[in-house]
């Protein structure tokens, strides 16, 4: 638990975000106990900035992994960065079961399936 925590943490300072300041960093641990981690790229025309669990999703499946146990998100404001909707839509697709863990600028830690997240999740799949 500590170690994703902190590399959610640590990514979160590689985070481009000229634009917004608000930098997140993203930690994903594969069911092959690696860990992946992501942080956020903005752009000047701001559709394609990319969020930090997607660029943490990239890393793991370039290294071939495709299915996960949690990820932990990192941000630099107050309170806490639970996934954007389309994180959640795109961590979806590996599965609903992983452990969503969001870490606050103090290291407090808050934590809910990405089930309980995102209900009812559009898929055009039976799951199993
Ligand atoms: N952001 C993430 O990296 N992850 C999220 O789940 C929500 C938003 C980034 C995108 C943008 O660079 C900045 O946070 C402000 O929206």
């Amino acid at each position: 638990m500590y170690e994703i925590i902190e590399k959610a943490k640590q990514a979160k300072e590689m985070a481009y975000a000229p634009y917004s300041h608000f930098k997140v960093g993203a930690c994903i641990e594969g069911d092959n106990g690696k860990l992946y981690s992501g942080c956020n790229i903005e752009s000047v025309s701001f559709t394609p900035t990319i969020c930090a669990e997607r660029n943490a999703i990239g890393q793991a499946v370039m290294d071939g992994c495709k299915s996960f146990r949690k990820v932990a998100v990192a941000c630099s404001g107050e309170g806490y960065a639970w996934p954007c909707g389309v994180c959640r839509q795109m961590l979806s697709e590996f599965g609903l079961d992983m452990m969503v863990i969001v870490v606050d600028k103090d290291g407090n830690t808050k934590s809910r399936t990405l089930r309980d997240l995102l209900p009812e999740a559009f898929t055009t799949y039976e799951e199993g």
